[in-house]
């Protein structure tokens, strides 16, 4: 019953159990995630549920959370929601076990796809999508429609992706309903998360099916994609490309063509998931505050001068463009948690003893709100807590919305890269104007998205 965790007992739990369900219910099946909030600010920085016969803990106090990221004594671990996408996503690299080989294989493969080189090439890739989205929105304006921020986000990343990785057009701007791509994985996200809220997954029989034909059709889509990139011959060296085609550097090995189908849809949902969602709230905290919007904007100005588009260094140089985004992803880090488990038997943070094997879940949201670490304010938006000289007077490892270790992010810089240039592009290009009657809501699909965000806008400035 301790799972790992000799002294249990000890961890916090909420006041109330039910003999066979644990804290399941009252927990709110749609938002597992803002549900584990609230019992994170009720019970403190370490704490326990039971969801029918299995103790869980979770862990958001900066302290724990630095120990959890010594990589000697702790590594991913592979559990709820991320074990629940091996069905789709398999040996791919985010959900790889550790002990996979494949991972290390697929790693140092793809690795150089993420290069500063790699990232110059994808820069006019992003820039033609990023045209895409403003030539919508133009139209939008014209019609004197608000727009649809997640659902155009989500166009826009998908597109990203999809065009830098794979050479691969979905057509989404053409479409007014979302890509059946879409539709499909927000299925497989949705049921994964379901699946954690009941104790076995015969009982979500009907959306099992469901979730199959899901599967099936990623894999179809999938398998159509690599058959025509076989028929066309190689792209520019693209992820694609290094999938097919590029040979382990030490062993000489190459990825299967099971594992290819592995990572090309790995790379398409995480590729494009998260960064709308960041996108998202990026936009919905410039649109609620029209001094950071304006401060950004200057600056965009400054450094993008009379470019009709900018260059590659231009956008690394949009510095506090950038801390208007990480302070998005503090508040709403959009993949909001990763598990972390003991490698030997250790004591976390000197006072819980885990035994080799024991885990626990990081609530990166609640890391992100610690008022130890960013003040009794923490609730509020300002970019200017990521001010370089207030960024190295904080502990290590207290920001954390791309994970950490050799398990971290692949894609971290990519992400970073098309998300400040397109927050520039918008930011000049338009004036933002929320709906005050708007309250953020967040919906959860294993990631966080603003719920029904629609923003008004209004052209700038002519010719540009
Ligand atoms: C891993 C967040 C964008 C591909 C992760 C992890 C996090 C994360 C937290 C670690 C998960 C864990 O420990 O279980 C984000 C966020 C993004 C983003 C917040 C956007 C704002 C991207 C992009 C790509 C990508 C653009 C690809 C182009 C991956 C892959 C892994 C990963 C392949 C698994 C890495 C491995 O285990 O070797 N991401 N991600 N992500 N991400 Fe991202």
């Amino acid at each position: 019953a301790e799972q790992g965790w000799p002294e249990l007992h000890r961890i916090p739990h909420p006041p109330r159990r039910l003999p066979l369900l644990g804290d399941v219910l009252g927990a709110n099946r749609r938002t597992p995630l803002q549900d584990s909030l609230k019992y994170a600010r009720l019970l403190g920085p370490i704490y326990r549920r039971k969801a029918f016969d299995r103790e869980f803990v979770f862990v958001w106090g900066a302290k724990l959370a630095a120990d959890l990221a010594d990589e000697t004594r702790f590594a991913k671990h592979v559990g709820l929601g991320v074990a629940n996408l091996r069905p789709v996503a398999g040996d791919g690299l985010f959900t790889a076990y550790n002990h996979e080989p494949n991972w290390q294989l697929a790693h140092d493969v793809l690795a150089p796809g993420f290069s500063r080189e790699a990232m110059e090439g994808y820069h006019p890739m992003m820039l033609a999508v990023a045209g895409q989205l403003t030539d919508h929105w133009d139209a939008e304006l014209a019609a004197g429609r608000t727009v649809d921020v997640p659902g155009d986000m989500t166009k826009l990343t998908l597109e990203t992706i999809a065009r830098t990785g794979f050479g691969h057009d979905f057509g989404s701007f053409a479409r007014s309903r979302p890509h059946p791509f879409i539709t499909a994985m927000v299925g497989t996200l949705t049921y994964a998360q379901r699946l954690n809220s009941v104790p076995w997954p015969g009982l979500l029989r009907r959306a099992g099916r469901r979730n199959e034909a899901d599967i099936s059709y990623l894999n179809r889509t999938v398998d159509d994609l690599v058959r025509e990139r076989r028929r066309a011959g190689g792209g520019n060296g693209d992820l694609l490309d290094r999938m097919l085609e590029t040979a382990h550097p030490g062993t000489g090995e190459r990825l299967s063509a099971e594992n290819v189908r592995r990572q090309v849809i790995t790379f398409l949902v995480a590729g494009h998931e998260t960064t709308s969602g960041a996108l998202s709230f990026a936009l919905h905290y410039l649109s609620r505050h029209p001094d950071v919007a304006a401060r950004a904007r200057a600056e965009v100005d400054r450094v993008w001068g009379d470019a009709e588009t900018p260059g590659y260094d231009q956008v690394a140089r949009l510095r506090y463009v950038r801390r208007v985004l990480d302070e998005s992803l503090r508040l709403w880090p959009t993949a909001p948690a990763f598990a972390r488990e003991a490698v030997e038997d250790t004591v976390l943070a000197g006072e819980h003893p885990m035994r080799r094997g024991a885990w626990t879940l990081v609530l990166t949201p609640m890391l992100h709100r610690d008022p130890q670490v960013w003040g009794a304010d923490a609730e509020h938006f300002d970019p200017d807590r990521f001010d370089p000289k207030a960024v190295r007077q904080r502990a290590p490892h207290t920001f954390k919305p791309f994970g950490t270790g050799a398990r971290a992010c692949i894609g971290r810089q990519f992400a970073l890269h098309e998300a400040t240039l397109v927050l520039g592009l918008l930011l000049r290009r338009y004036d933002l104007r929320a709906d005050p009657t708007y309250r953020l809501r967040v919906t959860e699909r294993l990631t966080l998205m603003p719920e029904g965000l629609r923003l008004g806008l209004e052209r700038r400035r002519v010719g540009v």
